[in-house]
């Protein structure tokens, strides 16, 4: 294993893969909220919810303390339980799959599109059994799942879609945002996403009746009438944003359209420093160049692990020290042991599993500079040169 000197002394402050930015005026919004007497859900989360509404083209929105319980009450208000199949994508956070199971289903794992690195809508139908009932794609890093072909499947299978569109807040498709059209649109609000609420997400829905029901569905099954009346008729839990961060969306969500162009610029100057000859011949995998459909929620690369001699662990251990900041987003879900021990195993989705093993996460956030992507190309070309097979 060969560590390039001139990364290794790198004496530059270390530059996160990721980090929220948060303006002065949304800080002194959550001042203004912790010393108001009211902290957690009242006005701000439904003002919030309206500012959300407003942007999802006047669809139904609620916000909660996730984007994982989102797509659980999805399934739930769906009328997804025990016996029913749901088809999702093994390459995601593990999020995705576990609210089925949550909810008693069982997922059917498709295998992804190398290329898009999302569900291969390709092979989706021939997953589909009597027993299946919706589908759960993900846009991973932003990247917009093909929403003409996902919905035609679905409504030629009758099937109901939960999109978990938690990284691609101000994507699009054939022009409309993500989260304007199709069924439930799940998004998470955690503070690595294109917005932040701390932690928090929203689910966009299709009727106020199903609004109404996963109110109740975050907070306890409870629905208030009259003056004093109290009646709980479904089992809910405990997912309610705050008035704190319902406030610090509150300042994001107008930032968001600028965000997504700083992101979306940062991507275009990976892709023109990745190409020139001494990082083009490493065999690294970029993500499609999408500047159509994508929000850039993140730039990652697969690494050839038939070229190198050292691990990917190793690669990102020599970023670190480079200070340079990285991540895994992320190991194929199939393999984790609550996985495969209801049944699933190594070679099951092989395009999954390669960028399982070799996707690696390179920082990606507005404010980041021409100079810090620079910097983040040269390390790994260097590294990557020093470790590779001749
Ligand atoms: C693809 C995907 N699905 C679901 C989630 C869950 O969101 P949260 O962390 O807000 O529960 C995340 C966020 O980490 C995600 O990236």
């Amino acid at each position: 294993m060969s560590v390039p000197t001139e990364i290794a002394k790198s004496a530059a402050p270390f530059l996160p893969f990721t980090r929220p930015t948060i303006d002065d005026e949304t800080i002194a919004g959550v001042v203004e909220v912790l010393r108001s007497g009211w902290i957690t859900s009242g006005p701000k989360v439904k003002e919030f919810e309206a500012k959300l509404s407003e942007f999802f083209g006047g669809r139904p929105v609620r916000a909660f303390n996730s984007g994982t319980c989102t797509m659980e009450i999805a399934l739930r208000i769906a009328g997804i339980g025990t016996g029913h199949e749901v088809i999702t994508t093994p390459l995601s956070w593990v999020a995705t799959s576990n609210v089925i199971l949550e909810v008693g289903a069982r997922p059917v794992f498709v295998d992804i599109d190398p290329v898009t690195r999302n569900i291969d809508l390709a092979r989706i139908e021939t997953a589909i059994t009597p027993a299946t009932r919706a589908i759960i794609p993900v846009d991973l890093a932003g990247q917009p799942v093909d929403r003409d072909r996902l919905y035609a499947i679905a409504k030629k299978h009758n099937l109901r879609v939960v999109e978990d569109a938690a990284q691609s807040i101000g994507s699009t498709w054939a022009g409309k945002r993500i989260g304007c059209f199709g069924d439930f649109v799940s998004f998470s609000f955690h503070p690595n996403k294109n917005i932040t609420t701390i932690e928090g997400g929203c689910l966009v829905m299709n009727t106020e009746a199903e609004a109404k029901l996963a109110e109740q569905y975050r907070l306890q099954g409870v629905v208030r009438s009259g003056t004093d009346g109290m009646e709980v008729e479904v089992v809910g839990g405990k997912f309610n944003l705050t008035d704190v961060a319902a406030r610090v969306g509150l300042g994001q969500l107008p930032h968001l359209e600028k965000f997504n162009a700083q992101r979306r610029d940062l991507a275009r100057i990976y892709f023109e420093l990745f190409a020139a000859p001494a990082a083009s011949a490493l065999g690294l995998r970029l993500p499609p160049a999408d500047f159509t459909n994508s929000n850039w929620h993140m730039f990652q690369v697969i690494l050839p692990e038939e070229k190198l001699t050292i691990k990917r662990s190793e690669v990102m251990t020599q970023l670190q020290a480079a200070g340079i900041g990285n991540q895994v987003h992320y190991p194929a879900i199939h393999l984790f042991s609550i996985y495969r021990k209801r049944g699933w195993k190594p070679g099951d989705f092989p395009n999954a599993e390669y960028a399982g093993r070799n996707i690696l996460t390179l920082p990606l956030f507005p404010g980041m500079t021409r100079a810090d992507v620079v910097r983040v190309v040269d390390a790994l070309v260097a590294i990557l040169k020093a470790n590779s097979r001749s």
